[in-house]
């Protein structure tokens, strides 16, 4: 079925001057832009979008992470959006991730893992209701 899923490249990947070569990745397996914004997360957005990892230990540095400088924010369209972004990804670990994924290829830690994905529709749905309005996401 055709889904949508929240996608994030994080700091570290915007750092490194490759949101053209992610969005390219996502592009060329069918998956369409369908939102997109960057911006610098506040504190209090990154908390209340990664609230169930609250109680986790590694909440602060994940947090603070993602408060280091600008995110791109985006919306993808495609025939099993939510699965195959989570293959062009890789492993959340990029030590563990596969050869060719996004992770293996630009992240450097479990932290700086250059990407976020939702894990599944209700997730998906959540988290894109969370930074984007309907009204600024264009299904095509
Ligand atoms: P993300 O998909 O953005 O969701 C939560 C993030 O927490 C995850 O990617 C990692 O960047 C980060 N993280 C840090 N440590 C861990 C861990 N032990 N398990 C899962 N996620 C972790």
């Amino acid at each position: 079925a055709v889904e949508r899923t929240f996608s994030i490249i994080k700091p570290d990947a915007v750092a490194k001057n490759v949101i053209g070569e992610i969005y390219s990745r996502f592009e060329k397996a069918g998956l369409k832009v369908i939102a997109t914004r960057m911006v610098h997360l506040s504190r209090k957005d990154a908390e209340g979008f990664y609230a169930v990892h609250k109680s986790r230990p590694f909440f602060k540095d994940l947090v603070d992470f993602m408060i280091s400088g600008p995110v791109v924010l985006s919306v993808l369209e495609g025939e099993n959006a939510i699965l195959k972004n989570r293959e062009l990804m890789g492993a959340t670990d990029p030590k563990k991730a596969d050869k060719g994924t996004i992770r293996a290829d630009f992240a450097q830690s479990i932290d700086a893992n250059a990407v976020h994905g939702s894990d599944a529709p209700e997730t998906a749905k959540g988290e894109i209701a969370y930074f984007f309005p309907e009204h600024q996401v264009y299904s095509r």
